[in-house]
């Protein structure tokens, strides 16, 4: 008995009212509503507490359908279910409305593409991304083009390049900015220095200051960053968010997956969780779906399952374990059978094909609109990145890292690091568009914030510490999930016993 179906078992049991109905007259009521209805689903309705209502809102879910099957019922039920509690609260009915309407739209991901690599390929691509965040900085600084630079000797200029190379000196740093007419040194002192300290190179940013020979002497830098006074969205639904789930993995949390999924489906013991999650409409998954094979040295030797197909279906086993009536978006991370380098495409057809139908297969990065909230989902390689360079950050706050990628407008801007990136013709890792929300994982360290209205969440792990991880002294906080309903924020944490 799967879950979805304990949930109706019990959502019947007690004071349960059996009118008295059978198979065929069901499928008469549907054949004269137009519809056709399998004898399972029939049989379902049967045992159902009010089958006449439920009749009524498979009707009115099932829209176009022909043959109304088992998952029909099932989603009414659930539906249904939720009513109750609505009602019970004295609540208004529109998180049902929106419920019933909820999609999941791809304004943008990277579907599939082959990139050879050649030199061409590697300056269309940093370009791409020149343009693209020199038009953010636009709004805010009026370029001059380097080499146009020789003609304002001794006055105060403002450029925008891309950062090739920065060099500390005694007591100021020198920063190397390109753009596509030439290149200039840029002293940064005082406090700028410490600002040039924390760049990762590949960035593009503004800088402002006086000409002095050949280089600049800085007044001001500037990233393209998002505006100060960015609103945070609010929501009449929930979200759950939850990353790196690992299947496949010896040290996969499925007891503590189970909790989850019995919170997920408002199955909690406790009453006040099973409020939050019938709110829930989405869960988003940001990557690592299964632990993989050969992703790193001697991996076979953690592995539970050691077949990648194999390892997929469990994925979807435990997917399938989640009400129906939920969307659940999958996008990939480096554990995933897709290409490493970024942006990596959806799952191929072959692993896709085992989820559940409420299962939304995405690419990384991918940028969404669930019910009008902007949601990029990104799944975070290059934190580690941004870790290892910027020393005031840490692992124990992924999110402070993510702050820094929203800053300079880009998912993954240190090049020839840790994070392979693939030179697309266009550079599909800026941020052009300003999301409600950036969803990531990879570090498998739990975090959350508003930064400029924007919600950042790192969703942490369902896979204890490995012992790989144990020899870079790496201490996932897992199963903690990021939940965010109305304009509020929370964490779940399904860690203890
Ligand atoms: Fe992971």
């Amino acid at each position: 008995m799967n879950s979805i179906t304990l949930a109706f078992s019990m959502s019947v049991g007690g004071q349960r009212v059996v009118k008295n109905i059978d198979a065929v007259t069901v499928a008469k009521k549907f054949l004269v509503r137009g519809y056709n209805i399998s004898p399972e689903a029939a049989k379902l309705i049967c045992s159902s507490e009010d089958p006449e209502a439920l009749i009524e809102e498979v009707c009115r879910i099932a829209k176009n359908k022909f043959i109304i099957g088992e998952e029909d019922v099932l989603i009414a039920i659930q539906v249904m279910k939720r009513s109750k509690y609505i009602k019970e609260e004295k609540k208004e009915t529109h998180f049902l409305q929106v419920k019933a309407e909820q999609t999941v739209k791809v304004l943008k991901e990277v579907k599939s593409s082959i990139v050879e690599g050649k030199v061409e390929d590697f300056v269309a691509y940093f370009n791409s991304r020149l343009e693209k965040i020199s038009k953010i900085l636009r709004s805010r600084v009026q370029p001059t083009q380097i080499k146009n630079l020789g003609r304002f000797r001794g006055e105060s200029v403002s450029i925008i390049g891309m950062v090739s190379n920065v060099v500390e000196r005694k007591e100021y740093f020198v920063i190397e900015l390109e753009d596509q007419t030439g290149s200039i040194n840029c002293i940064a002192d005082g406090k700028n220095a410490e600002v040039a300290r924390e760049l990762l190179g590949d960035e593009v940013i503004g800088v402002t200051g006086t000409l002095r020979g050949n280089s600049i002497l800085v007044d001001r830098i500037i990233f393209p960053d998002v505006p100060v006074n960015g609103e945070r969205k609010q929501i009449d639904f929930g979200i759950a968010f939850i990353s790196d789930t690992h299947f496949g993995s010896k040290d996969f949390l499925e007891e503590k997956w189970k909790k989850f999924v019995e919170w997920l489906n408002c199955e909690s013991p406790d009453e006040k969780l099973n409020k939050i999650a019938e709110k829930i409409r989405y869960v988003i998954l940001a990557g690592d779906i299964v632990d993989g094979v050969g992703v790193y040295p001697e991996q076979e030797k953690e592995l539970a399952i050691i077949d990648i197909y194999q390892q997929y279906e469990f994925a979807a086993e435990h997917l399938d374990g989640i009400r129906k009536d939920l969307q659940i978006v999958v996008a990939p991370g480096n554990h995933d059978a897709v290409r490493q380098a970024e942006p990596q495409p959806p799952l191929p057809k072959e692993f896709e094909s085992l989820f559940p139908k409420n299962v939304v297969n995405v690419g990384n990065p991918v940028f969404l609109d669930l019910n009008g909230l902007k949601v990029l989902v990104y799944h975070g390689r290059s934190l580690d990145d941004i870790v290892t360079k910027i020393p005031r950050l840490s692992y124990d706050a992924p999110h402070k890292g993510m702050e820094e990628l929203l800053k300079r407008r880009h998912l993954c801007p240190l090049y020839g690091s840790r994070s392979p990136i693939a030179p697309e013709k266009e550079d599909n890792l800026v941020i052009e568009e300003i999301p409600d929300v950036i969803h990531s994982g990879h570090v498998h360290t739990f975090g959350i914030g508003f930064y400029r209205g924007v919600f950042l969440v790192n969703s942490s792990t369902w896979q204890s510490q490995t012992e790989f991880q144990k020899k870079v002294n790496l201490k996932p906080m897992p199963c903690n999930v990021a939940v965010y309903i109305g304009d509020k924020i929370g964490k779940l944490s399904f860690d203890g016993g």
